[in-house]
């Protein structure tokens, strides 16, 4: 069941609000009248083919987890017109902040999941994703939340199957503790291989990742953040 563990019990939620001020009316309308059309409906049972969301086949299947304002999500659009590319973001003004964009840029590549990110990881079928974003997720520093923080070998485990062979999952985090405990599971996971060679390989932003809202209040406050590239390795098949 989507939303719990294998024993039924509710996950723990990895984010903070679902809300934040209310919508502008622009805002509002968009969210009314357009994500109807680009929501991805879960109320089927079975996997959901993620080729089926698009009008016509795409090259590829992209995934960005937790997308924030969509700033990101929408320039790779913008810049990669033959993929496919899915969005989940529970945050409903988020949500909204894509959908502006889409329209202002008007993608056409784009489809959205408007809540928790593990409900549709749950749904997709093994291999069709070629490449997976997790930036800046919330770092839950605490101890005693730890249980929240998005990565966990469990998730771990699901991102690998669904990434093809040689697929790529970036992630980006301001927070040492949670750059220390991504790469500590993402090291030890086997189907998981870190690409840096040298420091500047996880400091320096490559030129096909845009800055997101994140990345620029960490830089602000004085943070480094590390930019982080895994490639699924290949021939490991995962339960
Ligand atoms: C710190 S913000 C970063 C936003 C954006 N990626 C950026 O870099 O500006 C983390 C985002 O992840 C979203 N989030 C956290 N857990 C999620 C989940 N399980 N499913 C979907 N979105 C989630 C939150 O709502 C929030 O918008």
């Amino acid at each position: 069941m989507p939303g719990t563990d294998d024993g039924d019990r509710p996950l723990p939620r990895t984010f903070g609000r679902r809300r934040g001020r209310p919508l502008r009316a622009g805002r509002d309308r968009l969210v009314e009248e357009r994500l109807p059309d680009l929501a991805i409906d879960l109320t089927s049972e079975g996997p959901l083919d993620p080729q089926a969301l698009f009008a016509v086949p795409r090259e590829a299947i992209w995934l960005e987890i937790g997308f924030g304002a969509g700033e990101h999500l929408a320039w790779q659009a913008a810049q990669n017109p033959k993929v496919g590319f899915i969005g989940a973001e529970v945050f409903v003004n988020g949500v909204a902040s894509l959908l502006r964009h889409i329209d202002e840029r008007q993608l056409d590549n784009v489809r959205i999941h408007a809540d928790d990110a593990r409900a549709l990881l749950e749904r997709l079928p093994p291999g069709s994703i070629a490449r997976i974003f997790l930036l800046f997720p919330d770092p839950w520093p605490k101890a005693r939340h730890s249980g929240r923080r998005f990565i966990h070998t469990e998730t771990l485990d699901r991102l690998a199957a669904l990434l093809q062979p040689d697929g790529e999952l970036r992630i980006a985090s301001d927070d040492p503790g949670y750059v220390a405990w991504t790469l500590a599971h993402a090291m030890r996971h086997p189907a998981f291989a870190w690409t840096a060679r040298r420091p500047q390989d996880w400091r320096q932003r490559p030129d096909d990742w845009p800055e997101t809202r994140y990345e620029a209040k960490a830089r602000q406050a004085g943070r480094q953040p590390a930019f982080l590239i895994f490639r699924r390795r290949p021939a490991l098949t995962l339960p």
